[in-house]
């Protein structure tokens, strides 16, 4: 029997965009389980919290078996060798994103020779999309709905109410 191709689609997802998703669905395809795996990270602080982020993607991958979602802190190459995974997939938009993502393929592969990096590219529709940019217009309070999946528009909406600090006039 053909050995189970195990693909690992890692991020921050603060939160899932359409993109991530585009994306998600694409890998799901190169491979017989595609574990979509956030990163719990200390250092870095995330807006959304990490059961949030988790129950954004869990909503979008109902009834989609062979797409699990997990999360992990630590190296990604140990988290790709605990789940066996092969190959880790990840999105390219635009150049700008070639040096940073080339850098980490690169380190990735030094610290674990078995783990290959495969880019996929997102429809045409999604490659201006960041999570920073969603929060961004829904903190300012514009319309988010053709960014991210709907299943999470009204939350978003309501965890980015009043987050944005305005700064009261001082009374001379
Ligand atoms: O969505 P992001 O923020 O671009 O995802 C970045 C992520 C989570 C893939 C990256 O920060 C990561 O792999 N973090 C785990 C720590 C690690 O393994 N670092 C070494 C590779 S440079």
């Amino acid at each position: 029997m053909r050995k189970k191709i195990i693909g690992l689609y890692p991020g921050s997802f603060d939160p899932v965009t359409n993109g991530h998703l585009d994306i998600s669905f694409r890998a799901s395809k190169l491979c017989d389980i595609l574990y979509v795996a956030v990163v719990t990270n200390p250092k870095k602080q995330s807006f959304f919290s990490l059961e949030d982020r988790i129950e954004f993607l869990k909503r979008n991958f109902q009834g989609k078996s062979h797409i699990r979602v997990s999360s992990f802190n630590g190296l990604l190459v140990n988290y790709a060798k605990k789940i066996k995974a092969s190959i880790i997939f990840r999105g390219l938009r635009a150049v700008s994103d070639f040096e940073y993502e080339f850098q980490m393929a690169l380190i990735n592969r030094t610290l674990f020779q078995k783990i290959e990096t495969v880019f996929l590219v997102p429809s045409e529709k999604y490659v201006f999309l960041s999570s920073s940019a969603v929060k961004e217009v829904a903190q300012l309070g514009g319309n988010i709905k053709n960014f991210v999946p709907p299943k999470i528009v009204q939350y978003i909406k309501k965890k980015t109410k009043n987050t944005v600090s305005v700064t009261k006039p001082l009374h001379f």
